[in-house]
């Protein structure tokens, strides 16, 4: 069994110089960072920090970073050059200014001897300690930075519900790191091994969101579907718990492997009407050549025949993934290779990505060989691929009537509404007076780009 500590839900001390000052936090990178966010301005505001959207009124600026690819952490030193400088410009005190995250345990004190000055460095594992570094920073007579990074197995999170963008879908840390090894990836360093959080704590965490009117949970992991507390509580086991949480109308979960996508999970995820029937289940390459080094453990084969699988079972299943384009030594005929793949499949959304040689990953030894025009021609040659795939999997959906949640406003067409589907489509609806989080029965009429356009249908 996993070793955890349930954290303590109690209110914190409040460090002696917080009072009144205010916080702003920026993140950057996956669904996880999202939700540390929301951990992190949780602990701040305990301790009597108050969450602002003007980074220049702020006291303190958080950046929450990524590091999965180089741009990434290219982005976020210029972007605490630009906060640094903006407040120059507007005349302003200087921000105490932390970076957190990946970056933060990737780079380490490295970060504080960079020419943008960065007071703080807080790693994946340390936002508990945030209110009481923060505190002593703001001391009249501070410390000149704080580095406080390095894993440690026992620490595990829960974002207070209060802290969600829409009141009625949540996301829920399961487990953090990655025991994987693809040779490209710098997570299994920056976010360490996967450690599991205790599912007696998951159910309580959702329990508390649904307490808070959350309707819909999206249970998070770098590899959600390799969540393992016991040989008898596996991922299909979790789902099954968490879809009998009274009140909770849908789960969805991020990320999965296709090496974990075994028949009794998919069967699972087939039965259980709360589960969404959609598929986040990242290929990188249609190459078994190439899979072979990037050492992800399945073959072509076996992931299309997870595919099928899984049409067969889960009624209306859709499906995303994650590519990467010009991996060290990929030939001409391997990118056709994942160009096919994406055919084959059909996928609703792809994320697709140059491949960037990230320092000490095993991948790094190998030589980045494949010149960046190649790199920059085969992203838009499978961005071209998918669009078309799309464009024939969309235009098959016009004239059906679907079951979808309303979520916000439509950013773009006045009157409508965003809702989302079980399988997450997205349907702009013009609607008069709706209830976020409420389903409605939809008759899809067209589609453009990766958004259907919809109508209420009459129900009796
Ligand atoms: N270069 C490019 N893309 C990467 N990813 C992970 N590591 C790298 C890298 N070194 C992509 C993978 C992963 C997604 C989150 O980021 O596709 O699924
Ligand atoms: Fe990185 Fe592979 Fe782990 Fe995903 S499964 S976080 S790509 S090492």
């Amino acid at each position: 069994m996993t070793e955890s500590l349930v954290p303590d839900l109690g209110p914190r001390p409040e460090p002696p110089n917080a009072g009144g000052r205010t916080v702003y936090v920026e993140t950057y990178g996956c669904q996880m960072n999202v939700y540390d966010s929301q951990v992190i301005l949780g602990r701040m505001r305990e301790a009597g920090f108050r969450e602002i959207d003007d980074h220049l009124e702020a006291d303190v600026v958080l950046v929450n970073t990524c590091s999965v690819r180089e741009h990434a952490e290219h982005r976020v030193i210029s972007r605490v050059g630009e906060l640094r400088r903006s407040r120059e410009h507007a005349g302003k005190d200087p921000a105490l200014v932390g970076i957190c995250g990946c970056m933060a345990e990737r780079l380490r004190d490295e970060l504080v001897r960079q020419r943008n000055r960065i007071d703080l460095v807080v790693g994946v594992d340390h936002y508990d300690e945030l209110p009481r570094l923060v505190g002593e920073l703001l001391d009249p007579d501070p410390a000149p930075s704080a580095v406080a990074v390095g894993h440690d197995r026992r620490v595990h999170y829960v974002a207070p519900p209060e802290a969600y963008p829409t009141n009625h879908s949540h996301l829920v840390t399961i487990h953090k790191g990655c025991d994987y090894r693809c040779t490209y990836c710098i997570v299994p360093s920056t976010r360490g091994p996967q450690v599991e959080k205790a599912p007696d704590l998951i159910e309580r965490e959702i329990a508390s969101i649904v307490a808070s009117g959350g309707r819909e949970v999206t249970l998070l992991g770098q590899n959600v579907t390799a969540y393992r507390w016991s040989d008898e509580l596996d991922f299909a086991a979790l789902l099954q718990r968490v879809a009998r949480i009274e009140g909770l109308e849908r789960v969805r979960f991020l990320t999965g492997h296709p090496c974990d996508m075994h028949p009794h999970l998919i069967d699972v995820i087939g039965a259980e009407e709360k589960v969404c029937p959609w598929l986040h289940v990242p290929a990188q390459s249609g190459s078994d050549r190439v899979l072979r080094r990037m050492k992800r453990h399945y073959r072509r084969d076996d992931y299309l025949a997870m595919v099928a699988r899984a049409r067969e079972v889960i009624e209306d299943v859709t499906f995303s993934g994650d590519f990467i384009v010009g991996f060290p030594g990929e030939t001409d005929e391997d990118f056709a290779a994942t160009l096919s793949l994406v055919e084959e499949v059909g996928y609703d959304t792809i994320f697709s990505f140059k491949y960037s040689e990230r320092p000490g990953v095993p991948a790094a030894r190998l030589a980045d060989d494949v010149p960046l025009e190649a790199k920059k021609e085969r992203l838009a040659a499978l961005m071209a691929a998918q669009e078309a795939a799309w464009a024939r999997l969309a235009e098959a959906q016009v004239g059906r009537e679907v079951t979808a949640v309303v979520e916000e406003p439509a950013r773009r067409a006045a009157g409508s509404w965003r809702l989302r589907t079980g399988n997450n489509r997205k349907i702009l609806v013009p609607l008069d007076e709706p209830t976020v989080g409420r389903a409605l029965r939809v008759r899809l009429t067209g589609w453009r780009n990766t958004s259907f356009f919809g109508e209420p249908v009459a129900t009796a």
